[in-house]
């Protein structure tokens, strides 16, 4: 993996030349288009500092990256510009972080991790209703029950029926006996295609599903899957902290892949991303948009191109050595407090490679939890597990602050 580390100017002369290269709003002739800079009163494009602020100028002239432009056919040509720094981008991740083959890889920025996640739904359902004319009731979306809620928001959604599959509650590894059963009724009663999702790392525990265990099941009873991995949380870090992951293309079973940039990498909300091999995109598209140039593949519809170049910036100010030196010092930090929570005789989970760790909730009062913001497994009944996601903003002084509480609060309870 390497990408290299670029000068602020380099950054801002690439990006000022591709706004350049969009069709301009302000001086171009647009009359059809139901889109237009933002509001000039507030927003006014002649503030001094824009010309040294790449994104903000970018917001301001408000491409919209509407529909997929990795798939090599037409885009909408007013944001040419910009689309091709998201083009560069997709290909960069796909292709450094998750070790793709060269222009294998289609993807696009999307809102979030959710909608990452259900376009992987929608697409793997739609393949199986037109190459294989599966019915509804032959089709089965896999996943633990540490999963994102995305996963039975998007079952909703787009009626799929689902099995969860039990995790052991110490390691949070998935139930292998209990995933052998689902399968077996599932194939007993009918189903014949699988949408399958691991989680490169749960939202609550930071587990990273042992996705060789699960594959090596599936592929015995030889069945019809397909498999999508939901790194919203774990996918800035994870690839950099594990140089061993096996959450990557050159896994021929994975064909797709969600990353957050809103939350390690610390790119503006609407920064998710959606990564798919070649070949399957054409699953989602929507043949009735007509009047975008290229027709839409996304869930979302508009969506703003300015999102793609923030994430593009923050990867290329870093470069690959600096974001691996980044998420190592998180992962250094995670340790200190899972060595002093060690000291203390309080249990917790912790994946190595991930920057959560989630304490026995017996061990931390709920006055604790909410002066120091730990986040609980659940907020209706009892809770089990308080998490600390250790975020570039929670620095050492903060964690000694915690631990300066937790350790009055045992010798009061001493
Ligand atoms: C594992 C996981 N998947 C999906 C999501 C959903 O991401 P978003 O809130 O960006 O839609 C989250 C958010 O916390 C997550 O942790």
């Amino acid at each position: 993996m390497y990408w290299k580390k670029l000068s602020p100017k380099k950054i801002n002369d690439k990006l000022f030349g591709a706004l350049a290269n969009n069709i301009n709003y302000r001086s171009n002739n647009i009359l059809g288009v139901p889109g237009t800079y933002l509001d000039a009163e507030e927003f006014y494009d002649d503030a001094p500092f824009l010309k040294d602020a790449p994104f903000l100028s970018t917001l301001i002239a408000n491409p919209n990256h509407i529909g997929c432009h990795t798939m090599g056919g037409e885009s909408e040509s007013i944001f040419g510009g910009t689309q091709a720094v998201e083009r560069e981008l997709i290909a960069l991740i796909g292709e450094q972080m998750f070790r793709a083959d060269e222009n294998s890889i289609d993807g696009y920025v999307a809102p979030g991790g959710t909608e990452a996640n259900i376009q992987a739904m929608w697409i793997y359902r739609n393949l199986y209703r037109k190459e294989y004319k599966a019915t509804r009731d032959e089709i089965l979306m896999i996943y633990s029950e540490d999963s994102h809620y995305s996963m039975p928001k998007g079952a909703n959604i787009l009626d799929i029926e689902q099995a969860i599959v039990p995790v052991d509650k110490k390691d949070r590894t998935w139930d292998l006996d209990a995933l052998n059963t689902i399968l077996d009724e599932a194939k007993a009663n009918g189903k014949k295609y699988f949408i399958v999702i691991c989680n490169c790392a749960t939202t609550m525990y930071g587990s990273v599903d042992d996705i060789d265990s699960i594959t090596t099941i599936l592929d015995e009873k030889e069945l019809n899957y397909k498999l999508h991995i939901d790194g919203a949380f774990g996918g800035y870090i994870y690839p950099f902290t594990n140089k061993e992951s096996r959450y990557q293309f050159q896994n021929d079973k994975i064909s797709s892949i969600t990353i957050d940039g809103h939350k390690m990498l610390q790119s503006p909300y609407g920064t998710g991303i959606f990564l798919i091999r070649k070949g399957l995109m054409q699953y989602a598209k929507t043949e009735e948009a007509n009047y975008v140039q290229g027709k839409d593949y996304t869930i979302c519809g508009s969506r703003s191109g300015a999102n793609a170049i923030s994430v593009w910036m923050i990867m290329m100010i870093h470069g690959s050595e600096g974001w691996t030196y980044k998420m190592d010092t998180l992962i250094h930090r995670t340790d200190d407090i899972c060595e002093r929570l060690d000291a203390l005789n309080i249990p917790y989970f912790r994946n190595p490679y991930i920057n959560i760790v989630t304490i026995d909730a017996n061990f931390i009062s709920p006055e604790l939890a909410t002066k120091h913001m730990l986040v609980a497994d659940k907020y209706e009944g009892e809770r089990s597990w308080y998490k600390i996601v250790v975020m570039p903003h929670v620095k050492r002084g903060l964690i000694d602050r915690f631990f300066v509480d937790l350790e009055a609060e045992i010798e009061r309870t001493k």
